[in-house]
């Protein structure tokens, strides 16, 4: 069998990400919690998006699917044309890490590591020498315009600083797809401006696309292409 290859397929298809009636349900004490009800969604390569929707809505459930941190309950995901209902969950893990970059509101660096030891990190679990995950990381860092903060702990760092350093981590390794939930949520609106034209610049430069889950309209209407949840559902005239 050959490797899932996320380069490869999106080359052949142009699409990244393709959603088919895709649903997941939670079971609460008995009662089933209908959180995504069959989406229909196709991203393309290199595809800059936004989610917007009320709290509730199912945008975060829709995020850790096409993240392959968790599992549809129905329909089908492909990602550049590998249909993820065929991996193992490490074929599932290897390509989350080689392939897919994570923003979230909370940043979730490590306490105690510097932040250029933050961005090392999944480069080290991806194999990379120690040599060239900190050049990796210094480069990232440089990117988000942190070069001067290589050494700092997260608590010796600004709200917006500490966004950044999870940015350069998150495309430190160059993914296909930059997800992110909220980053810009728990920022002031001007660190939250440039939180977005960072995430828009590296993504652009990697021909990266990117999926931002936001409250924010202003935000949304920054990025080209905006899609609304209600209860689980797209709207369709977006999908
Ligand atoms: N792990 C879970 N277990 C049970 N219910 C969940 C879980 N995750 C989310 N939900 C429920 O699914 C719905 C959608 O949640 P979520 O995707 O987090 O919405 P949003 O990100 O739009 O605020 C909510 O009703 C939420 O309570
Ligand atoms: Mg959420």
């Amino acid at each position: 069998m050959t490797e899932p290859d996320i380069h490869g397929g999106a080359r052949v298809a142009g699409l990244l990400i393709e959603l088919e009636q895709v649903a997941r349900t939670f079971q609460v004490a008995g009662e089933d919690v209908r959180a995504v009800r069959g989406i229909d969604l196709r991203v393309r390569v290199g595809e800059a998006l936004a989610i917007v929707g009320p709290s509730g809505s199912g945008k975060s459930t829709m995020m850790n699917l096409i993240g392959l941190l968790d599992t549809p309950s129905a329909g089908h995901y492909r990602l550049a044309g590998v249909d993820t209902q065929a991996l193992s969950s490490q074929e599932k893990a290897r390509l989350r890490n080689r392939d897919i970059g994570f923003v979230f509101q909370q940043c979730h660096l490590l306490p105690s590591l510097s932040a250029q030891q933050n961005v090392q990190m999944p480069l080290l679990y991806r194999g990379l020498t120690p040599r060239a995950s900190l050049d990796a990381a210094r480069a990232a860092l440089a990117a988000v315009g942190l070069e001067h903060r290589l050494s700092h702990r997260p608590s010796e760092l600004s709200g917006g600083e500490k966004q950044r350093v999870a940015i350069a981590r998150a495309v430190a390794g160059r993914p296909r797809l930059l997800l992110a939930d909220e980053p810009t949520g728990a920022l002031d609106s001007a660190t939250g401006a440039r939180v977005l034209d960072l995430l828009r610049e590296v993504t652009t430069a990697n021909g990266a696309a990117l999926l931002m889950i936001t409250h924010d309209m202003g935000i949304a209407r920054q990025l080209p292409r905006q899609i609304t949840m209600h209860d689980g559902c797209i709207n369709p005239l977006h999908a």
